[in-house]
């Protein structure tokens, strides 16, 4: 199988106390390293001036992978070793500096939750409400499923991913953004085209959109700033989605229900254009979305 999965990343924001506050309140637990239900500690929050990806990490069952990609570094010419010791390869990307951590890591150890739902020809539940009715708890994240990375060298930086270290290209707008994995899930990086490096948003996988609605709706009540955009469902992956806006002004999305590609050879993208692969349906996209409003900051700070 070889890589499979993003392990754990490291975000740099201005206030690591008000970020902080803000992924409890996500559905994340513990302190400086923040975990999920399942995939553990994956987001690690360090004081930075302004916010940042500072590291990304990839989880591969084949130890062949450390040597078979220090390899590719040195024929590809793209980006270099930074660190290399028994089970660890730390790269550096060759535009932005991003540190990419390759370590051996399990699969996720999901326990399926029993979420019924009932349609039209299908009746999965009888005689109770709703499992989401019925839940005395606020919603778990079960894992860190994607990053979006603006990278002022697009190509550069979706060819280190691809060529170096082995991501697949599931779906891309040419030259703005390509929808890459590292498993079966549909995107685990997203590259796209941006004046300067930033971590445009990060996504944790939540149950179903039962858990998507229940957990946007919670954060929002408590503090309508966060709120981005959502509820919605994406037209590339799929998949659900919510968009809240950590203290720092990164994007940090609840999503659930994303595509999965079995092989690449099955797997037949659509022809997107435009603005169009950005959601199915949904409220209208936030202008900032697309342009968040501290680029300038972030640019003048590069
Ligand atoms: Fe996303």
């Amino acid at each position: 199988m070889g890589l499979h999965r993003l392990t754990s990343i490291t975000l740099g924001v201005p206030d690591v106390a008000a970020s902080t506050a803000f992924f409890h309140d996500f559905g994340l637990t513990g302190d400086g390293l923040l975990s999920t239900r399942d995939g553990g500690e994956q987001l690690e929050l360090v004081a930075s001036a302004t916010r940042s990806l500072e590291r990304l990490g990839v989880g591969t069952d084949d130890p062949d992978d450390f040597d078979r990609i220090a390899a590719r570094v040195g024929h590809s010419g793209l980006g270099a070793v930074v660190e290399s010791s028994d089970g660890r390869l730390v790269l550096s990307e060759p535009v932005t500096g991003l540190l990419v951590e390759v370590t051996m890591a399990e699969p996720y150890a999901v326990l399926p939750t029993p979420h019924t739902f009932n349609r039209p020809g299908v009746n999965e539940r009888f005689d109770v409400p709703a499992e989401s009715v019925l839940a005395a708890d606020g919603v778990a994240p079960s894992n860190l499923t994607h990053v979006v990375y603006g990278t002022p060298d697009q190509p550069t930086t979706l060819q280190f991913f691809t060529d170096v270290l082995g991501f697949e290209i599931s779906d891309q707008v040419p030259g703005i953004i390509a929808f890459t994995r590292c498993g079966e899930v549909h995107h685990n990086l997203a590259i796209q085209a941006a004046p300067v490096a930033f971590p445009h948003h990060i996504a944790f996988e939540v149950d179903d959109i039962d858990d998507v609605v229940r957990g946007g709706q919670s954060m929002v009540d408590a503090d309508p700033e966060r709120n981005m955009w959502g509820v919605g469902r994406h037209a590339i992956g799929s998949n659900w989605f919510w968009y809240l806006r950590d203290p720092s002004g990164t994007f940090v999305e609840y999503t659930a229900d994303i595509d999965r590609i079995s092989a690449q050879d099955l797997y037949r993208p659509k022809d997107w254009q435009g603005h169009e692969f950005l959601y199915s349906f949904g409220p209208p996209v936030p202008a900032e979305f697309l342009e968040p409003s501290d680029l300038a900051d972030l640019i003048a700070a590069s």
